[in-house]
């Protein structure tokens, strides 16, 4: 694949972005959450290139990305509460796990063999404009490789993937900055299979008490792919609720320090939960450096956006496959 083009240029190549998709090239594109590595979801060529570029491992499925509920109902049975919550919260960043249509054009390598399709409207306006303008349902896990951590600025999709896309479109720091929540709607109750950029008690306060979500542990017993253990992982270790850093590790704050020591870098010195989450992932990338032994992580509480960053981290604290070892490239 050819390296990326030039992505600063204004106004941004959209039709160019649409052209590549059209002929099973890959796009990586700004969403709201983490930039997507995009691909024609109805092609089988298109969607085995995605793996491929992150190396990905088959089994775990690709969200597919649409342009408005609408075109979701095309490909999946939308029940009364898929509706209800897509009427709130679509575009934005909220995926839902529903049952195939048996007419769905998508690839069934894009959904691993599985019966359901996660789908996805974006609402960053770069990704609704290159939706719009390819007209085809977009295949985009996040554009990093797998297993590392999402990507919140083209810079990282540039560095980490580069040479494996035609385009990036640069569309700036994504605005939310963790990934959608992935609410499994094909089963009763509903379950939360991903905490993430919409907050849980917002879903519960539409259809009622959602399942909990799994634990590291549980969800690679489950059928969730994508939810294994070393995941989110920077190359340095990372331990977490961190009030005394050791000498020589860097510190990631949140919320106000007293002290002489202060943190290396803050999620957010007000303890605003939803600056936190749109700063983590640049974070964790800027202080996964040598000079540093590893990352201690202030506590972050479990509330609203809390649960998705505290998910995230406790997937980048996780054990490694092996001592010394790249860490499981399983993840997503
Ligand atoms: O914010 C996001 O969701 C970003 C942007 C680019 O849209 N995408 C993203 O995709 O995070 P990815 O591939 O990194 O994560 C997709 C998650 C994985 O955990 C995968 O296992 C799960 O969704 N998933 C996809 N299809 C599924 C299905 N049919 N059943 C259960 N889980 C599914
Ligand atoms: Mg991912």
């Amino acid at each position: 694949m050819s390296p990326a083009d030039d992505q600063a240029a204004s106004p941004p190549p959209i039709a160019k972005a649409a052209e590549h998709l059209r002929a099973g090239r890959l796009v990586a594109f700004p969403t709201e959450t983490v930039y997507g590595l995009g691909g024609d979801a109805t092609s089988d060529r298109a969607v085995a290139r995605i793996f491929d570029a992150k190396e990905r491992p088959r089994f775990n499925p690709l969200i597919i990305h649409v342009p408005d509920a609408e075109a979701a109902r095309q490909l999946v049975d939308f029940p009364t509460e898929a509706r209800r919550l897509a009427d709130l919260f679509w575009p934005g960043p909220l995926t839902l796990v529903l049952p195939r249509r048996a007419d769905c054009k998508v690839s069934l390598l894009a959904s691993a063999g599985l019966d359901t399709l996660a789908v996805r409207v974006p609402g960053h306006p770069l990704a609704q404009a290159l939706l719009r303008a390819v007209g085809r349902p977009i295949a985009a896990p996040s554009a990093n490789r797998s297993g590392r951590v999402s990507p919140t600025l083209a810079e990282h999709v540039r560095s980490e993937l580069g040479d494996r896309v035609a385009l990036v479109l640069d569309g700036g720091p994504c605005r939310v900055g963790i990934e959608s929540t992935v609410l499994d709607l094909s089963r009763e109750p509903a379950v939360l299979l991903r905490p993430g950029g919409l907050a849980q008690e917002a879903l519960e306060g539409v259809i009622g008490p959602i399942a909990a979500a799994p634990t590291v542990e549980d969800s690679i017993a489950r059928a969730s792919p994508g939810m294994l253990a070393s995941h989110y992982a920077p190359s340095l270790p990372v331990r977490l609720d961190i009030l005394e850093p050791a000498q020589g590790e860097a510190w990631l704050g949140f919320g106000p320090v007293d002290g002489a020591r202060q943190p290396d870098l803050q999620l957010s010195a007000t303890a605003d939960l939803v600056e936190a989450a749109a700063r983590l992932f640049a974070a964790l990338r800027s202080l996964d450096r040598p000079g540093f032994t590893g990352i201690a992580v202030m506590p972050i509480p479990d509330t609203g956006l809390g649960a998705a960053i505290n998910d995230r981290l406790r997937r980048a604290a996780a054990p490694r496959a092996a001592p010394g070892q790249p860490r499981s490239s399983s993840g997503c």
